[in-house]
Order: structure tokens, then sequence, then C-alpha cells
């Protein structure tokens, strides 16, 4: 079905000469610091504290105390050799209650920051929301309530003010699925709400927090470059089947359509309005102009993406094992009838992700054909996987090397089907926070060690290194055997 060429192996892939190489984190994932400089509780605070709520009862309160430890991993990032540094702005550090004038301790850090990256000439990539939420917004009904979209709003303004002059790349928002839907629907991540009429509430109060933001970034930042980052995916039937097509295709509406409809075609999808329509208060939120506000021209697309997902229809459960799939990976949200299946034979990370970097190139070329020629930005991809420390003091991670490897590929094979991919960002620089999976899965090319919190570059941080000097794909077998 794609267009894609296939790339003869015997060539190296290179990369268009101004291809940008990067790295990202966010905020309440690595920072810690919890109570420094006036920042108050986010919503994450008070998730991680609840009982159960994450493993190991693991909070972001120290993290990688980044915060602390800034200098370190900037020189960390000039050894990699990136051209960009993906981070993201924690709004309570700016706005401890989510209003009112600016903590100018907590603008200071990220001046720094910002500082310190074109120290190094490295250019910043700011993401201005990254999940955590001011407590005090959610104490008002958080982004359920469109008030909250305003106080974003009012949040961009003054972070551009601060660091517009030496930002040019910002992302309004980070997945805002997870955001919505794991936040509000499914209640995985904070605050833990379990309520679909209120994920559907928040995706749209979410879209319109990034609709507010783009004109306030323009007027703050006249040369800014401004995107959204989207969690975007490829669900594939799991057999010919109507009703697997069918099912595919509400997943996709869930967490492909409902973000880029509105985004770049300025309405959501019927299905879904249709899917969602007896969820209270669900699109009922929707005020006359907000599709305008949501729409505006942008300058680039941020595309998160780790794994694709096979599905089938809920009722036909027992025809998933007759078809040969294993058991069923259950249904993360039960209205959409959508069983995920495990593929047998298949290699997954520690978040039992099927590895299969063919979804990157097919979904990259499926937002070209049906919404944009906008530059792409893969502004993650990566893997988490149980990494060691050998008594070399060492960190041999060959599957994370593989995986980059088929994945920044899979990007190139995008590049030579047209796609108008700009850069690629590793997700992570550091070992970090992973959400409810807390301190128990790595991502990071550098390993950090939690208990003293030091920081172990790891293979993959050299073979990523070589990657970018070369602005090619470095092949496995040349690096860590020697
Ligand atoms: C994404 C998040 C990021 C990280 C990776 C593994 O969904 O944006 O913070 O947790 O997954």
């Amino acid at each position: 079905m794609s267009t894609t060429k296939h790339h003869d192996d015997n060539l190296p892939r290179i990369f268009p000469h101004d291809f940008l190489w990067g790295t990202a984190t966010a905020s309440y994932q690595i920072e810690g610091a919890v109570e420094v400089d006036g920042r108050r509780p986010s919503i994450w605070d008070t998730y991680s504290r609840q009982p159960g709520a994450i493993r190991n009862g693991d909070t972001g309160d120290i993290a990688c105390d980044h915060y602390h430890r800034m200098n370190e991993d900037l020189d960390l990032m000039r050894e990699l050799g990136v051209g960009s540094y993906r981070f993201s702005v924690a709004w309570p550090r700016i706005q401890p209650d989510g209003k009112g004038p600016a903590n100018q301790a907590g603008l200071d850090f990220y001046r720094r920051l910002v500082n310190g990256l074109r120290d190094r000439d490295i250019e910043p990539t700011l993401t201005l929301y990254h999940w955590d939420l001011p407590q005090a917004l959610e104490d008002e009904g958080g982004w359920c309530v469109r008030d909250t979209a305003e106080r974003f709003a009012e949040y961009v303004d003054l972070v551009a003010r601060s660091l517009g002059t030496d930002v040019e790349r910002w992302i309004t928002l980070n997945e805002p699925w997870c955001s919505a839907w794991l936040g509000y629907g499914s209640g995985r991540h904070a605050p833990g709400v379990q309520d679909i009429g209120k994920a559907v509430a928040a995706n749209h109060h979410l879209l319109l927090a990034h609709g507010l933001a783009v004109p306030i970034l323009r007027s703050a930042v006249p040369s800014a470059k401004v995107g959204i980052t989207l969690n975007l995916g490829v669900h594939r039937p799991g057999t010919d089947h109507a009703d697997d097509v069918a099912a595919a295709r509400r997943a996709d509406g869930n967490l492909n359509r409902l973000f880029l409809d509105p985004i770049f075609h300025g309405h959501y999808p019927e299905d879904m309005l249709e899917h969602y329509e007896t969820n209270q208060p669900g699109f009922s939120v929707i005020q006359a102009g907000d599709l305008e506000i949501i729409s505006p021209p942008l300058d680039f697309l941020g595309v998160n993406y780790y794994f694709p997902g096979t599905v089938m229809d809920a009722k036909r459960i027992s025809e998933a094992r007759v078809a040969g799939y294993g058991v069923p990976l259950g249904e993360q949200f039960p209205d959409l009838r959508v069983l995920s299946l495990e593929t047998p034979g298949i290699d997954t990370t520690s978040m039992g992700w099927e590895v299969d970097a063919s979804g990157l190139t097919e979904l990259l070329v499926r937002i070209k054909k049906e919404y944009t020629d906008l530059p792409i930005y893969i502004t993650e991809n990566g893997a988490a996987f149980d990494d060691y420390v050998d008594p070399n003091n060492y960190v041999l991670d060959h599957n994370r090397v593989a995986y980059l490897q088929e994945h920044i590929s899979a990007v190139h094979d995008a590049i030579d089907a047209g796609v108008n991919v700009q850069g690629y960002f590793v997700w992570s620089l550091l070992d970090n926070f992973e959400w409810s999976f807390g301190y128990s899965r790595r991502f990071g090319i550098v390993w950090v060690d939690f208990p003293s919190g030091d920081r172990l570059p790891k293979a993959s941080f050299e073979w990523y290194r070589e990657t970018i000097r070369s602005n090619s794909v470095v092949y496995a077998r040349s690096v860590g055997t020697e």
C-alpha cells in the first residue's frame, strides 16, 4: 500500500545536510527539586503519592536531579554532538498556582538552561506542556474545564516573553492524547480520573489551549517556529474481517484523527463525534469559533512514535486465538470495543511494545498524504530495555542500538518516499521517571544510577554520537564490538 521505495542496504543512508539531530526529556521526569525556588505541586506530584498509582511508590521528587546537575547534562549533550535539545518547561515553576505573575526564580532556571545550550551551540526546542499541570488548576476542574485553556495561554505568554529572544522552536503540547485519555479516561496517568465524557472534554480543551497559544507565541516571538507534538500510531486489523477493520478505524479515530483532523482540517471526525455522542460533557463543551482557533497555520508537526498495534473487535476474542494471536492485551477503553493483540514472534521492549519500525514509515507517509506537507520532526522515539552496568562499568545496550538503527532507517525511508522529515530526537537523554512505571523502565542513552545520581553514557550514546557525526545511519556491527 505504501509508496515507500526500498532502500538498497548496500548504500549508506545519508541524511539531508541540515537534518536536525536531537535528544529529548521532560521536566517532571528529570528535574526533581519539586519544592525548590517556589515551585508548587503539579498533578504528578499529587498522583504519584496515591498508593498503588506508580510502580514501587516512586515519585519525581528527586528524579535525575537535573535541576542541580544541569551543567553536567549540558556537557553530555555537547559530547553527544546534538544540534538540538528538546526539554519542557514546568508550568508550576513559572506559575506555582497556575495563574498570576511569573515566578522569577522559575524563569531563571530555564534561562540558565537556554543560555547553557546556546553556549554549546545546541538549539533549544521548548515544549510548553509535558503533563505537569499545576495542581491548583486541577482543583478547579483541570483540562475538563475551558478556563484551563485560557490559563495556559497566559502562562505561554509569560514564558515566550521571557525566553523568546533565544528560543526559536516552540512546541505547545506534548501528546495531548495522553493528557486527555490516560489522565481522564483510563486514569493511568495523573490526575487519575476514569470518565470517558471528561476525557473528550479534556481532549477539546487541550486542543483549544494549543490553538490559543499559537498567536500568542507569534506575537511575543515573531521569528518563532511553532508546532505541536502528537503521539500517533498505526493500527493494523488482526484479520480482514469487516469488524476488525472497523475496530482498527475506531482506534485510529481515537488516537490519531481526534487530533489531526481538527488541527489540519478544522473539524472533528464524524465517526468520533457520533461515537462519543452520549458521553457527557464530551463534545458539548465545543463553542462557536473553537475549531477556527484550534486550526491556525503551524510551522511544523512533532511526531512521537514508539510501536504499531494490531487490533480486533472485542467481541471476536475467540477468533483472535484462532487467528494465531496470543492472549489479547486487553481493552484500554472499553467503549471503543478494541482488543490489542500481541503478534507472536515479534520482539518487544521492556514496556511490552512491539519493535516494528515499518510502522513509522507508514505513519509518516500517511501524514503527508492525508494531512500536511509541513516539516515533521520526530520529537520522540526510543526504547526501554533491562539495561545493566557490567563489571567493566559499561552498559552494552545492543538492543537499543538496534532499535534506534531500525527506526532512524525508517525515517530515512520516509524521506526517500518524499516526506518532509527535518529532524529526529531520541527519547531519552537520561534514564528517568517513566510515569506510572516509575524508575523501573530505562529509556536513556545515558544510564542514571538513581541512588547516587551518577551518569554513565551507554553504548547507544556512542552509537548515536557516531550517527550524528556521520549524518547517516551507522550499522551496529561497527560500534561497540571492537
Ligand atoms: C511518551 C512521553 C514521554 C516518555 C515516552 C516513553 O509518551 O511523551 O514522556 O514517557 O513516552
